[in-house]
């Protein structure tokens, strides 16, 4: 049987600003339950999800094998931080990471290059969202801009 969603994660998808014809990225998707919801919410809808775990990549393929088929999503294993080539998955909408170290604070080294790859990934306007275990707090991509400008 497949995994069903936690109210916590339930909740997190609920409080995305999501709409159809949306493209997203979940950065850590872990098993690909958020992606799976998300993807089952719409009928035009694209999430690629991306963990550095091929353990977690290999259960996300089997969680969301409907919306794969579908064509509402994909996953690959990488690091966020070590995704250069991030623009040959198109751009996205709305990004969006639930419990990654590398966006929460626990690993400030990988923090910077993990950030101008997501924002390489964003449309101009697009979100990002970061969920840092209390609450989701959407970050600027153009105060990223910002950031990755000044620290460079
Ligand atoms: C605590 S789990 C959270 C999984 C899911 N987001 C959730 O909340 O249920 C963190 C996930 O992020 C992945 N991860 C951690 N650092 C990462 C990074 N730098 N790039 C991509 N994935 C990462 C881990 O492999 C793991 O699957």
């Amino acid at each position: 049987m497949k995994p069903t969603i936690s109210k916590r994660l339930l909740q997190i998808v609920n409080t995305l600003p999501l709409h159809e014809g949306m493209r997203v990225l979940e950065i850590g998707c872990g098993t690909g339950i958020a992606a799976r919801e998300i993807a089952a919410r719409f009928t035009n809808i694209y999430v690629l999800g991306v963990d550095r775990s091929a353990k977690a990549i290999r259960q996300s393929v089997k969680n969301c094998t409907a919306a794969i088929t579908a064509g509402k999503a994909g996953f690959r294993q990488v690091a966020i931080e070590n995704f250069g080539n991030i623009e040959e998955e198109g751009t996205f909408n709305l990004a969006f990471a639930i419990r990654v170290g590398a966006l929460d604070g626990r690993h400030p080294e990988a923090a910077l290059p993990a950030l101008k790859n997501i924002a390489k990934a964003l449309y101009p306007g697009g979100k990002l969202f970061i969920d840092e275990g209390d609450q989701l707090k959407e970050i600027d991509p153009n105060e990223i801009a910002k950031t990755l400008f000044t620290k460079k």
